[in-house]
């Protein structure tokens, strides 16, 4: 564990920190001294790797609302002041000046490529989007009706069965091509999946495209007659991907460090992100954000649905709104805004009345104490929503859009975690507070009844 950042890496304030701060604990009667590990920027931590061997408790933090699971380097958010930062640029930057491909390298790198580093890497990633034959058999399996994202989990989990030459985890050339190979067949599967919906026919990748036409291309070509992909929306795409690109250690990336902690393949465990995704109350947010304003339907509507919020007793929650660590508005949420009026305005239906909607809810919320005080404010899932319907995906796709941009993160943070010498599997304790010691009954002795009815559902 790096006991402090590189000092030439660390911000002005944290030169100033004392090197070897401590953190002095009382427990039981007994001091203890535990290490300080300071941050390059965001809180310092509290080494507690040896605090149960040494004091003989755990600590307690269930959803790891105070608990840093590793040390990283590639995202950085500070939630009070609404920043995100990959590898230290600005996420506005990054959206308004760079593309998605250039993101990846960003992410899996460190830094911006050069100009031969870019073209080598879209050559990597185009010439790679192709999937095996047999995948399109996976497919045949489903339902028409079928959710998007459980296919999406599914064959994605199944490239493992195909790429044997690149699921040695242990070597660092096998988890480059598995590298390449997700980030670029990751479209190729979400527009397979998309086209499966519609019973029409899978389009293959073309490599004239950039990566995002290329995907609206195997989304909305079909073979009866040429389609042209609008640059205006394959931007808008581009920079919806970017977007979603990273978070830090969020729900999904936390598990796929977790499945990889035990030596899982990186297929296994993209699959395993794409699981933990796909709930609502993180990735599905985009698609139950969409449904919450198609049910509002007007902004007369608004205040009920207000009060539903509000009301402890009624779980309805204003989807697209909170955060676990934006306590302020999250920027990508801005740009995401500005996108969907972008993508209307194309598409031609600038008054989307749920644009309005939402506006409208934004506004009703962002003045009520009720959010002022729990500092809830909209996510990026709370217009991305409007822009992908605008852009001509169905609701149940958007978190598989989502899952196909933050496919490069994923792979980011396993990256670094299999890279890290001082990797350890992932083996969370508990608080156990269930029966004490007992011995077993037999059944002679046991109650003749049902018992007190919990058991029989
Ligand atoms: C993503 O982690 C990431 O980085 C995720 C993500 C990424 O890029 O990977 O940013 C993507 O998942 C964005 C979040 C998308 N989810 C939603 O929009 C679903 C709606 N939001 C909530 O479910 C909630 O805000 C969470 C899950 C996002 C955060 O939950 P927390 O941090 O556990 O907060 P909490 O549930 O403890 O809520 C604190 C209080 C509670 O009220 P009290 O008990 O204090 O009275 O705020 C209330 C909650 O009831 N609250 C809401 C609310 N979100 C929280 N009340 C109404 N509507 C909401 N949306």
């Amino acid at each position: 564990m790096n006991k402090s950042a590189d000092k030439s890496k660390k911000n002005p304030e944290a030169v100033s920190k004392e090197e070897n701060a401590k953190a002095i604990l009382e427990l039981k009667g007994k001091k203890y001294e535990l290490d300080i590990l300071h941050a390059s920027m965001g809180p310092d931590v509290i080494d507690v790797q040896n605090f149960y061997r040494r004091t003989g408790c755990f600590t307690y933090d269930p959803g790891y609302t105070s608990t840093a699971s590793c040390e990283s380097k590639i995202t950085f958010i500070d939630g009070e002041k609404g920043i995100l930062l990959y590898r230290g640029y600005p996420i506005e930057q990054l959206a308004e000046y760079g593309d998605y491909l250039e993101t990846c390298y960003l992410l899996l790198y460190g830094d911006l490529p050069t100009q031969a580093e870019r073209r080598r890497f879209d050559y990597e990633i185009t010439h790679h989007t192709m999937v095996h034959e047999q995948m399109r058999a996976f497919f045949q399996g489903f339902r028409r009706d079928a959710h998007p994202m459980a296919i999406m989990v599914a064959v994605v989990g199944a490239l493992s069965s195909f790429y044997h030459d690149s699921t040695d985890i242990n070597d660092p050339h096998q988890r480059e091509v598995a590298t390449r190979r997700m980030i670029a067949k990751i479209p190729t599967l979400s527009a397979m999946a998309y086209k499966y919906s519609l019973g029409q026919p899978f389009i293959y990748p073309r490599n004239d495209l950039d990566y995002a036409s290329n995907f609206l291309h195997m989304c909305f070509s079909v073979p009866s007659e040429e389609y042209k992909v609008n640059p205006v929306l394959a931007r808008a795409m581009d920079r919806i991907f970017i977007l979603h690109a990273d978070h830090e250690q969020n729900a999904s990336t936390s598990t796929v460090r977790l499945a990889g902690s035990s030596g899982a393949n990186p297929f296994a465990c993209i699959a395993a992100g794409i699981a933990s995704l796909w709930g609502p109350a993180h990735g599905g947010a985009n698609e139950a954000a969409l449904n919450m304003l198609e049910e509002i339907g007007t902004p007369e509507n608004i205040p009920k649905y207000i009060a539903r919020a509000k009301d402890r007793n009624d779980p309805f929650r204003l989807m697209g709104f909170g955060h676990r660590v934006y306590k302020n508005y999250d920027p990508r949420a801005r740009i995401m805004q500005r996108t969907a009026h972008e993508v209307l305005a194309e598409v031609g239906d600038p008054n989307d009345p749920l644009l309005e909607v939402a506006h409208e809810l934004e506004q009703i919320a962002l003045k009520d104490e009720y959010f002022l005080e729990r500092k809830l404010y909209p996510n990026i899932d709370f217009y991305s929503g409007i822009t992908l319907r605008a852009l001509g995906f169905p609701t149940s796709m958007f978190t598989v859009l989502f899952a196909l941009a933050r496919t490069v993160g994923w792979i980011a943070h396993w990256r670094e975690m299999i890279a890290d010498p001082h990797r350890r599997i992932g083996r969370p304790r508990q608080l156990y507070t269930g029966p004490v010691l007992r011995d077993y009954v037999p059944m002679s002795k046991r109650g003749t009844g049902l018992g007190d009815g919990i058991h029989n559902h």
